[in-house]
């Protein structure tokens, strides 16, 4: 009797502990009700440090990269985490460091990644692509497809095959608009090989990868069904967008932002307009395209990535997949920044979040972050009660100004300063709001808000977080701008 005790108690030990490792799935997190379809929102990974690229790979695995210089894989069905690659010299700091990846399976089998990475050689930074080979479960053979200079900021980037088999990659202006529009500059542009890093015969100019320009710095790229090329791209001040890439097309920064509806926006260059454009911003980073009818809210969607506005986008595309009809936006300041999207093949969504990164909001990192997280159609009654939809608009200092200076006035050491306490702003009120009005190194300028908005924004600087100067009035922003 007493042994049948004891063999009882030892295989419920071996079931309860073996059930344990089979159910890798964590809790959901909550549910979020679409109009028909009930989401379960769960983490597959967390403790990650940015997880700046995740991508479904041939292996039906989710693929990442973290900005320091790691790629691994996870199979989101079991939990299993290897680590594919640790690249020597990535060099990190702000934007730098390893960004975007493409990962691809040819018809020999062999498996290939594709990423891109920052370096920093004495004072020279250079942003490079890099090819490496899957051998069991490590990348090797690194090949060198491209090297161009790379800056503090703008690197881009984006690495995506386009439909065609084409090899994408897009870079940024390095916070030099110029290279932009200058098309022997690789900056500021999408760049188009061949899988083996030569340039494709049809390249619309001979010889050039350089595929279209006049971008500032894009951060998502995806391709729909009919094989149209959409990507995002992060404005100054103003006028994030989406755009969808015809080749040999002028994209227009820094001439032209969003729709060149300013008066100083006047050119004759042809160029393409955005398909869609956000001011305030948002800063619009991955971008994936969904058509499955698992999720059938979001079949023909675009769904798009965001930092400064802490939500998850979902663009209704029309049936020609060319425009935009429809914008959703979910999760807004729930998981904090959201860095990057992919789609499996059954139609699941997985998302990664950027709160490790060189700009985190008020109240994040949270000691879970950074997460990759997975949207998949509940069945009924498996998901918990909670139910997150979507909150309230935000401020004028929300919108326009806390992406740098932070919530709670406290900006960021040695980047951003502070507007708590901070003379100027308690100081000269002509002075500090003809600062606002022409912006100041990489602070942009304002004078696209309306003088009421200015002095709304202004007066809540000067009486917030204990600064308590006088308010401005409209008055007073009009008369600065007459001298501006
Ligand atoms: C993209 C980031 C960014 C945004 C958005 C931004 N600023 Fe700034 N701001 C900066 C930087 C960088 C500086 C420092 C500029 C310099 O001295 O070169 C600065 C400086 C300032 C200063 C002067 C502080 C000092 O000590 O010299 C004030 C005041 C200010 N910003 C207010 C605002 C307000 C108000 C908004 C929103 C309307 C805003 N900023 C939006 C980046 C930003």
């Amino acid at each position: 009797m007493k042994s049948l005790v004891y063999l009882l108690f030892f295989l419920c030990l071996v079931s309860c502990s073996s059930r344990k490792q089979i159910e890798y799935r964590v809790e959901p997190l909550f549910s979020l009700q679409l109009d028909s379809t009930l989401l379960s929102v769960q983490t597959i990974d967390s403790q990650l440090n940015v997880p700046w690229e995740i991508t479904w790979g041939p292996d039906n695995r989710v693929w990442f990269t973290e900005q320091s210089g790691t790629v691994s894989r996870i199979d989101p069905e079991s939990g299993k985490k290897q680590l594919l690659l640790t690249i020597p010299g990535v060099h990190r700091e702000r934007t730098m460091g390893l960004l975007g990846m493409a990962v691809r399976k040819f018809e020999n089998g062999d498996i290939y990644a594709y990423m891109d990475y920052t370096i920093k050689r004495d004072t020279s930074i250079r942003s490079r692509l890099v090819r490496f080979r899957l051998n069991n479960d490590t990348l090797v053979d690194p090949k060198l497809l491209l090297e161009i200079p790379g800056g503090i900021g703008h690197n881009g980037s984006r690495v995506a095959f386009a439909p065609d088999g084409s090899l994408l990659w897009s870079t940024g202006d390095i916070f030099n608009g110029k290279n932009a529009q200058d098309k022997n500059s690789l900056n500021g542009k999408i760049l188009r090989f061949n899988a083996d890093g030569t340039i494709p015969a049809d390249n619309p100019i001979p010889g050039s990868p350089v595929w279209a320009w006049g971008f500032r710095n894009i951060q998502g790229i995806a391709s729909t069904l009919k094989g149209n090329i959409f990507t995002s791209e992060h404005g100054d001040a103003t006028d994030d967008e989406v755009n969808l890439i015809r080749p040999g097309q002028n994209y227009g920064w820094p001439i032209i932002q969003g729709y060149a509806d300013r008066p100083e926006e006047k050119t004759n260059n042809p160029f393409l307009p955005p398909k869609k454009s956000w001011t305030p911003t948002i800063a619009p980073s991955g971008l994936d395209y969904y058509h499955s009818t698992r999720i059938p809210e979001w079949n023909n969607c675009l769904l798009l990535a965001s930092l400064k506005d802490q939500s998850f986008r979902v663009l209704q595309l029309d049936s020609a997949q060319q425009d935009i009809v429809k914008e959703l936006v979910l999760l807004k300041d729930v998981l904090g920044r959201i860095r990057d999207i992919c789609v499996s093949p059954g139609g699941d969504v997985y998302l990664s979040t950027s709160n490790r990164d060189w700009n985190p909001s008020t109240g994040f990192p949270k000691q879970q972050d950074d997460r990759i997280i997975k949207l998949s159609a509940a069945g009924k009654g498996k998901v918990a009660a909670k139910t997150i939809t979507t909150s309230a608009p935000a401020d004028l200092y929300s919108m326009y100004c806390a992406s740098c200076h932070k919530a709670d006035g406290a900006g960021l050491p040695g980047i951003y300063p502070a507007l708590k306490s901070n003379a100027v702003v308690l100081g000269n009120k002509q002075t500090l709001v003809r600062l606002i009005l022409t912006g100041k190194g990489q602070m942009p300028a304002f004078h696209f808000l309306s003088d009421k908005e200015l002095a709304t924004i202004i007066s809540q600087v000067r009486h917030s977080w204990n600064n308590q100067a006088t308010p401005i009035t409209p008055e007073e922003v009009k008369e600065a701008r007459v001298k501006f």
